[in-house]
């Protein structure tokens, strides 16, 4: 089977009703990304930052995944598909993807103050217990913290996000405006015989020598397409 590895984005759920975060009236409008997601904010002011990721728990608990995560999910009937997301969102999973790398944490898990990337005190909560509140301590002790890589800090599942792109036979971007890294940095990781695919509906400036075909399109509509395209 062809490996298909794909890189999303906010926009991939952005259908879903989640929100991008550098599209004008985007999260990042709205709430100071150094406020929000960095460990400096959270040393600031731990409760605005509780709050900020309870908020954003309690909006995934009311949306659902959109055509687009579904058609990823079965494409697995004929490709091999890893998809690595930038996204903290369950909504890849939610529709059925089995092999889901997760590069900057996962919203419905919580960790240590202390040691964030100690799986030891990683925490999954359950949908009821979507709020946490000052006080909620991780097994060492310390408070519970979003499971939320943050500006600043390591992206331990960057190397496993290598390996699976090292290997594609077709890497898709979608929904996101590649200004991040090191996610952005994976496509130069993909093999030269390798095509590259682009979906978003606006323009995404990469730089990159690459060949890439660009689907200016939705996620939904732009996975149909893509679909329809590697069938040809
Ligand atoms: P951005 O908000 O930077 O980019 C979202 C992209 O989605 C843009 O290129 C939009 O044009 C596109 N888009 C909007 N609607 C879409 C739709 N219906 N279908 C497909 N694409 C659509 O979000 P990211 O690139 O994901 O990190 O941001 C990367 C990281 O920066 C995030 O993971 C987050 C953020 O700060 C952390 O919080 C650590």
């Amino acid at each position: 089977m062809k490996k298909i590895v794909v890189l999303s984005g906010a926009g991939m759920s952005a259908e879903s009703g989640m929100s991008t975060f550098r599209d004008a009236g985007g999260l990042w409008d709205k709430y100071p990304v150094e406020q929000v997601a960095t460990p400096e904010g959270y040393r600031r002011n731990p409760e605005l930052v509780i709050r900020f990721y309870n908020d954003r728990r309690k909006q995934l608990l009311e949306v659902k995944p959109n055509n687009g995560h579904k058609l990823l999910a079965e494409m697995e009937t004929s490709f091999n598909v890893t998809v690595i997301t930038q996204n903290v969102d369950n909504l890849h999973e939610r529709a059925g993807s089995n092999h889901v790398i997760h590069l900057h944490g996962e919203l419905t898990k919580v960790c240590s103050s202390y040691d964030p990337g100690n799986e030891q005190y990683v925490k999954e909560l359950k949908p009821e217990e979507y709020e946490v509140k000052m006080g909620d301590l991780a097994a060492d002790g310390s408070q519970l913290r979003p499971f939320i890589v943050w500006f600043g800090e390591a992206v331990p599942q960057i190397e496993t996000a290598i390996r699976y792109t090292e290997k594609a036979d077709v890497f898709v971007i979608i929904g996101t405006s590649m200004n991040v890294y090191p996610a952005a940095g994976l496509l130069n990781y993909v093999p030269r015989n390798a095509e590259i695919y682009l979906i978003d509906p606006k323009e995404v400036q990469i730089g990159s020598s690459r060949t890439i075909h660009v689907i200016q399109k939705g996620a939904s509509e732009g996975v149909a397409e893509l679909l329809s395209r590697l069938r040809e």
